[in-house]
């Protein structure tokens, strides 16, 4: 079994893999406006320092389950602890991508039909009649999910590694030529401001909330992606490297996304904001106004812009999407495709409902939210953070240091790994589970 399991071809492969997950809608829709709301410039700092101290190492934890188990994130507790219940680790990593992306493949939806739209700048009225459409939303969201299945039934290499191989160097190509363009915009320049100037008096104790909660949902953590992904990473590869560098290119790309967006927003005088909103209604509201002086560059720009929206959804989804068609491959003994096929029904079904929730359903209410609210909440504010916790404390206290040690060393081979590791034991045994408690109850207040 071990020998046939796949393995991701090379460094570059494995980092592309994890960037492309990292790098999605996050980064687009909510860094800059949480950045330009925050301190600017300040809240970078922090989100730094929230990364390098939380982020990083619960993503260690991750990464050191899933590449010592070489297994899914079911056969991981199975092998680390048969018989017990760290069963339900594994089984909430494997519900918790499920059920996102069933509601963030709506989002891939909207976002393939904004770009069919952006060839003839003939965008709907607003996003609201258009999520509320039903059939066309509904059909967009389908036509997604097959795309982001096509892919992950390809296998590990010639599925995922070839796609985010060619996406992650794509999407930083689009994102920089779309930057250029944008800061060179007249009046766009208080854009820049807002996203860097440092203004200390924004930063109280919820800044820090808000940036140890978008930076653990920006690199994907909490939902077995890291331990899956890591399952085929070979043994060589350095944990921190990997660690640092998604984180790396996450937030590069996110205040890249900042400089495309502000600028924009800033000179075609609208006030900033985040959300479905920004991207589908705002946006698409200065591309159209901008083909008034010239239809060829507004059109460039447009479809530029929603073909980065688009692929960044993309390469999230394919990483949610392997973490239950592993688990089905190699507990189940399915064949990769017939397990695509049947995520892509249980995730249709749920994503159809969520899609549906903004038109023909939108009376069904639960707790007082429409279907894809509540999913959302249920999965970032609470399943994402018990996910998180139960990894860290896997690890922390339930491997044992020795084993640890020698999956963070590489075997003992890396000698700064050694030097830093009784730091980042400790954090991940003390520090991250206070802060992973503290960030899920201030969702709660
Ligand atoms: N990290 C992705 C983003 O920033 C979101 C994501 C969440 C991806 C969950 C995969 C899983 O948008």
């Amino acid at each position: 079994m071990a020998n046939t399991r796949e393995q991701f071809g090379s460094r570059f492969a494995a980092i592309a893999a994890l960037a492309g997950s990292a790098i999605g809608l996050g980064n687009i829709w909510r860094f800059p406006y949480m950045v330009g709301e925050n301190g600017g410039a300040a809240f970078i700092l922090i989100y730094i320092a929230a990364s390098l101290f939380l982020s990083v190492p619960i993503f260690f934890a991750e990464f050191i389950i899933g590449r010592r188990s070489r297994a899914n994130c079911y056969g991981a507790m199975n092998k680390f602890a048969p018989g017990s219940k760290w069963k339900l680790l594994g089984i909430l990593c494997i519900l918790t991508p499920t059920l996102i992306l069933s509601y963030y493949a709506v989002v891939g939806g909207w976002s393939i039909t904004y770009l069919a739209k952006s060839f003839t700048l003939s965008f709907p009225d607003s996003f609201g009649s258009f999520a509320a459409s039903g059939v066309a939303s509904t059909a967009a969201f389908a036509i997604y999910m097959a795309i982001s299945c096509a892919i992950v039934a390809g296998g590990v290499k010639n599925g995922i590694e070839k796609f985010s191989k060619v996406s992650l160097p794509v999407l930083f190509l689009l994102i920089i030529g779309l930057a250029i363009y944008s800061v060179t915009l007249k009046g766009g320049a208080p854009g820049i401001d807002y996203m860097l100037k440092p203004d200390w008096s924004k930063v109280g104790a919820r800044t820090f909330v808000n940036a140890i909660g978008q930076s653990f949902y920006s690199i994907s953590l909490g939902m077995g992606i890291i331990i899956t992904y890591a399952s085929y990473i070979n043994k060589k590869d350095d944990v921190i490297f990997s660690g640092v560098g998604t984180a790396g290119f996450d937030l590069f790309f996110a205040i890249l996304a900042g400089f495309v967006i502000m600028p924009a927003v800033f000179a075609a005088g609208i006030e900033p904001g985040s959300g479905p909103g920004l991207v589908f209604d705002t946006l698409p509201f200065i591309f159209k106004s901008m083909s008034q002086a010239s239809p060829l560059l507004a059109t460039v720009v447009s479809v530029a812009f929603f073909l980065t929206v688009t692929i960044a959804a993309l390469t999230s989804s394919v990483s949610l999407l392997e973490v239950p068609v592993a688990w089905l491959t190699e507990e189940k003994k399915m064949k990769r495709s017939r397990a695509t096929a049947l995520v892509f029904t249980v995730t249709g079904i749920i994503g159809a409902l969520c899609s549906l929730g903004f038109g023909p359903l939108s009376n069904v209410q639960i707790f007082g939210r429409g279907i894809f609210d509540c999913f959302d909440q249920l999965c970032c504010n609470v399943l994402l953070p018990i996910g998180a916790m139960l990894c860290v404390l896997f690890v922390g206290w339930k491997l044992p240091k020795e084993d640890v040690r020698d999956e963070f060393t590489s075997g003992g081979t890396r000698s700064f790994n050694s030097g830093i590791f009784g730091a980042v034991w400790f954090i991940l045994r003390f520090l991250a589970p206070v802060a992973i408690t503290v960030i899920f109850l201030s969702n709660f207040i």
